[in-house]
């Protein structure tokens, strides 16, 4: 099996061999046995976040296939639910709008698994995990020791966390989430977002309602999976959105989008900057290309290689630079290759 039958971008080459951990003893035990001898690893979640080199990967790859949701839930303090980490996200999130469990409704839609999301505080229209998070189980490779993180700890930020900051240190086994109970969901911060359910920001709306326009919008941007679809063969958002200083904010261009962050900071969007550099929606050749619905997924058309993915993202990159002096930085993980 190559990693291509294990990533959203269906690319990617072999590994030394690849273990399918259905349980939490199986995949520790996986993980023991790499790190005794000294063999390098690569978990797996969904493979939605993953650009795996086309020579593969010399490590022996761990797919995380473990599942369970314990629920704990009562009138006055809400639900705790605890996740095991290869339970696929967006079906804990259609399960919480089931059950009234607010606060994950605009993550909706979202490829890939559980455990991956407190990883890079996973986020979308105006939510992230980080605000549901409670704690997080993780195996502590350094030590050798499962630990219970607490949201504090963890380290969060935008698209980052503790976890991301040292990958080769911890694999996530499950992860709690303290939610309200309620038939609205939280109040939407996204104008996008507000603007689809015909409400203002900071009101709230049935989640059921909200999930719907989340992938009603998803879709509209060729960020839900659909194999039919080659603008969905992405691994999401390539770039991450800069986060800009006071003077680099004031030498954007005009018409740039410009959100000040609670530091004092402003990030802008990296899909408008791509765009407005000359790298417009479906740029690229006829094996691998810009999504035709948002520029910032960078997307295989169905006989792509990394190689050509990677010249891809490089010229995206340069060519902002060269336009308004602002490096992207790329959002999926690189496996055994470099930008
Ligand atoms: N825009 C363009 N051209 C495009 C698409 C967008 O100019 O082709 C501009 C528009 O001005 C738009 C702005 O970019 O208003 C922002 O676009 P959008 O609302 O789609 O959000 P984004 O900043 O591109 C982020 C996340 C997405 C998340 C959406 C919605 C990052 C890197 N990306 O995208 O997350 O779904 O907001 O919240 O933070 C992901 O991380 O993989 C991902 C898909």
């Amino acid at each position: 099996m190559d990693l291509a039958d294990l990533t959203t971008l269906r690319l990617g080459g072999p590994a030394r061999s690849i273990i399918e951990a259905t349980t939490e003893e199986h995949l520790l035990e996986a993980v023991r046995i790499a790190d005794e001898a000294g063999d390098p690893l690569l978990v797996v979640g969904g493979g939605s976040n993953l650009v795996v080199a086309d020579a593969g990967v010399d490590a022996t790859v761990v797919r995380v296939l473990t599942r369970g949701v314990r629920v704990d839930a009562d009138a006055c303090s809400g639900a705790m639910v605890t996740v095991a980490a290869g339970e696929p996200w967006d079906e804990v999130v259609a399960r919480a709008v089931t059950e009234g469990w607010v606060g994950v409704e605009a993550l909706s839609g979202i490829p890939g698994s559980t455990g991956a999301t407190p990883i890079q505080n996973v986020g979308a229209y105006g939510q992230e995990v980080s605000q549901t998070v409670a704690t997080v189980r993780a195996y502590d490779r350094f030590d050798r020791k499962i630990r219970t993180i607490h949201a504090v700890d963890c380290g969060f930020g935008y698209r980052h966390s503790r976890f991301k900051a040292e990958p080769h240190r911890w694999v996530v086994l499950t992860a709690a989430f303290q939610f309200a109970l309620g038939e609205l969901g939280a109040p939407v911060a996204y104008a996008e977002l507000a603007r689809t359910l015909g409400v203002e920001i900071g009101q709230r709306a049935p989640a059921k309602e909200v999930r719907e326009a989340v992938l009603a919008l998803r879709r509209g941007k060729g960020m839900v999976l659909d194999p039919a679809d080659h603008d969905t063969w992405s691994a999401g958002s390539f770039f991450t959105n800069p986060l800009l200083g006071p003077e680099q904010a004031a030498a954007l261009p005009e018409g740039a989008p410009r959100f000040t962050q609670p530091d004092g900071s402003v990030k802008t969007s990296a899909a408008w900057l791509i765009d407005h550099a000359g790298f417009g929606k479906g740029y690229g050749t006829p094996s691998v290309a810009l999504s035709t619905k948002h520029a910032l997924a960078l997307t295989n058309r169905g006989n792509g290689t990394t190689e050509q993915l990677l010249a891809l993202a490089r010229e995206v990159r340069d060519g902002v630079r060269a336009a308004y002096g602002i490096t992207l930085v790329n959002e999926p993980v690189l496996v055994g290759c470099a930008l």
